[in-house]
């Protein structure tokens, strides 16, 4: 019998993709998501491409109740990879509150309901965002966490130490944080990407949404940063690579192959590109002239963060495989999708 994982927000841009990495590595996915973020037929386009559709049910796990009933439901769960959060960061400075309930409490209510149950494997979606802006490049997982610069990032943060304190007190539980950096791409066959709401703040659907169109230019955020071009250096890496650490991380937790029951990783490619180079990538690897200027700062950015990825590389046996082109050329791909399928995605 396939062992079966819970993926909390998994019609989201990379619990979608992780359910469909799971599935193609012989394991059963069953998704909750609330769709505040996502849409149902994400789960159309992880059927396309793995010939499964995933159990799913709909709801919002800041309701102890509901998750106790879908427990009880499903009380065979081999490990729970929780993606389910609120995740944008200027959203998280005006509505502190609607953060700190939905992205604790969530957390709360999953590791409660895994004592009441035994289950035992948590993989949990972190960011580098906990390291603010490292003092030394690149950060290992041994860097200092900085104070965070919004709620979103103070969520993360403390969401990490609920987890190290939940497990102090309960040997049985196991938990892996994974740290993302900069997530990027999408799925190969056009069938899953990001669904950025409304005006994306991110960078590369901001760039495939100029270069289709929909937005007159891009604004490059500060050409002044101390970095070899001006701008802002960061560490894409394609959603695909991300999503293959996390079955690797759920494999480890099951397989008992962890070194303690509470370890974390960063998840990058441990490269650096500034967004003038993560610009010329796109347009050389999709053919089109990008529409942009060079604007202030954006208030709350670092300058520059990238990860060593060693950690990872040796100890999970993972390693980022796709390169910026590729992230660019993939993310293109999908928003010609979106545009092919507007009415769908309105
Ligand atoms: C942010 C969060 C991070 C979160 C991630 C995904 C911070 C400090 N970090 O990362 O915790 O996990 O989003 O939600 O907020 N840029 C432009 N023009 C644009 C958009 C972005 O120049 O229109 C630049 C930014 O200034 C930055 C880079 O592109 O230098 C990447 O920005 P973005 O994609 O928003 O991610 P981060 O801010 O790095």
């Amino acid at each position: 019998m396939k062992q079966k994982i819970l993926v909390t927000g998994g019609t989201g841009y990379i619990g979608s993709h992780t359910a469909v990495e799971l599935i193609e590595s012989g394991f059963e996915v069953v998704i909750i998501d609330n769709l505040s973020n996502s849409r149902e037929d994400v789960l159309d386009g992880i059927e396309k491409i793995t010939g499964v559709r995933p159990a799913f049910e709909n709801f919002d796990i800041c309701d102890i109740n509901r998750l106790d009933q879908f427990f009880q439901k499903y009380k065979d769960i081999s490990a729970i990879i929780h993606f389910a959060a609120s995740k944008a960061v200027g959203e998280s400075v005006a509505k502190p509150l609607m953060y700190y309930r939905n992205n604790l409490q969530s957390l709360t209510n999953i590791l409660e309901l895994m004592e009441k149950y035994e289950l035992n494997n948590l993989a949990f979606s972190s960011s580098c965002t906990v390291y603010g802006q490292p003092k030394q490049l690149p950060v290992t997982e041994k860097s200092p966490i900085l104070p965070a610069e919004s709620p979103y990032g103070n969520t993360k943060q403390i969401c990490e130490e609920i987890i190290s304190d939940t497990l102090r007190a309960n040997n049985n539980l196991n938990a892996i944080s994974l740290r993302y950096f900069n997530p990027v791409g999408a799925h190969d066959s056009a069938h899953l990407g990001e669904l950025p709401l409304g005006v994306p703040a991110n960078l590369v659907p901001f760039i495939t949404q100029t270069a289709a169109g929909l937005r007159k230019e891009l604004s490059v955020f500060g050409d002044d940063y101390n970095t070899p071009d001006g701008s802002a250096v960061r560490d894409y890496i394609h959603v695909v690579d991300l999503a293959k650490a996390h079955v690797i991380a759920v494999q480890r937790m099951i397989g008992k192959k962890q070194k303690t029951n509470y370890e974390v990783f960063n998840l990058g490619t441990g490269n650096g590109y500034s967004v003038l180079e993560a610009i010329r990538a796109f347009e050389t690897s999709t053919g089109q002239k990008l529409n942009y200027k060079l604007v202030e700062r954006r208030a709350g950015d670092i300058e520059c963060v990238w990860a060593d990825t060693t950690y990872a590389n040796q100890e999970l046996g993972w390693k980022a495989a796709l390169d910026i082109n590729t992230m660019m050329s993939s993310s293109w791909k999908w928003q010609q999708h979106l545009m092919e399928n507007q009415d769908k995605f309105k």
